[in-house]
């Protein structure tokens, strides 16, 4: 197996005396969907935050695309950053700007394109999400899936190699998810983008996941294909899988 574009290990990172990761390790594979679950406050946002240097470890290492990042000063984190696009929980359009200026905005910052070809790029982006006639508009006169839609399409509009999804279907309605979904699994097969998900919405985990690993008292606690993780065996990880409704699993065998 290729060597992994991300490796995290033995990852601690406590907050005023409260541990929060405890030892997490994980690999991301180039190219595929790695989806973390797991409780709410389990520590989930804290550990992407990690992997983009938002947050230090107190303890242990993250590695991406072979560099070493865990001391890596500001300055230098600046362009590790520039290989990730990053969609939040709050998608933080800039309100006084057009759909189109929203999207064009990393364009401009970080390319030489002209108007026509970042204005070519980014209607092309859209229009892969399914937003057609929407980027003259200002996102105060878009539903929030279709604000949503548009964060994911300025988050990859610069085609980083790595982009992380914190809670992405996070108060949309079941079609648009499966649109996020879509939209998830086309980043990976068009443009090859290794994506970390951070998601509470199981069956789109299962379905979509390359590797699922489920977060659970500062570690992960199982990880592997999605198959492998419904099949688990862990007490933490079946009860959590039962209790989200997207297994076919009982909790009578797992006693
Ligand atoms: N910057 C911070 N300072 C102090 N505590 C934090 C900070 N960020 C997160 N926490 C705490 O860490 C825990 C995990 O948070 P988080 O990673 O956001 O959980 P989730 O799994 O829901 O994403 C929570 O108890 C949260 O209050
Ligand atoms: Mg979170």
């Amino acid at each position: 197996m290729a060597a992994p574009i991300v490796s995290i290990k033995g990852l601690y990172k406590s907050f005023g005396g409260v541990a929060v990761l405890r030892g997490v390790d994980l690999d991301l594979e180039d190219g595929g969907i790695t989806v973390v679950i797991g409780p709410s406050g389990c520590g989930k946002s804290v550990l992407v935050k990690h992997v983009i240097g938002l947050l230090r470890p107190d303890e242990g290492s993250i590695e991406v695309d072979g560099q070493d990042i865990t001391h890596l000063p500001e300055s230098q984190m600046t362009v590790i950053r520039r290989k990730f696009g990053m969609l939040f929980q709050q998608s933080a359009l800039f309100d006084s700007m057009s759909v189109l200026e929203n999207v064009i905005f990393p364009l401009v910052e970080h390319t030489s394109l002209t108007q026509r070809q970042m204005r070519d790029k980014a209607l092309g982006r859209l229009l892969q999400l399914g937003l057609s006639n929407v980027e003259e508009k200002f996102p105060s006169e878009l539903s929030g899936g279709m604000r949503k839609r548009v964060g994911l399409a300025r988050a990859t509009i610069l085609d980083p190699r790595i982009v992380i999804y914190d809670e992405p279907m996070t108060g949309l309605d079941p079609i648009m998810c499966e649109n996020v979904e879509d939209m998830i699994l086309t980043a990976r097969r068009e443009l090859k983008i290794t994506s970390l998900v951070v998601s509470h919405d199981m069956a789109s985990s299962f379905r979509m996941a390359d590797k699922v690993a489920m977060l659970s008292n500062g570690r992960v606690e199982v990880q592997g294909t999605a198959q492998q993780v419904r099949n688990s065996r862990n007490e933490v990880v079946r009860r959590f899988i039962y209790l989200s409704g997207t297994g076919p699993l009982t909790l009578e065998a797992a006693g």
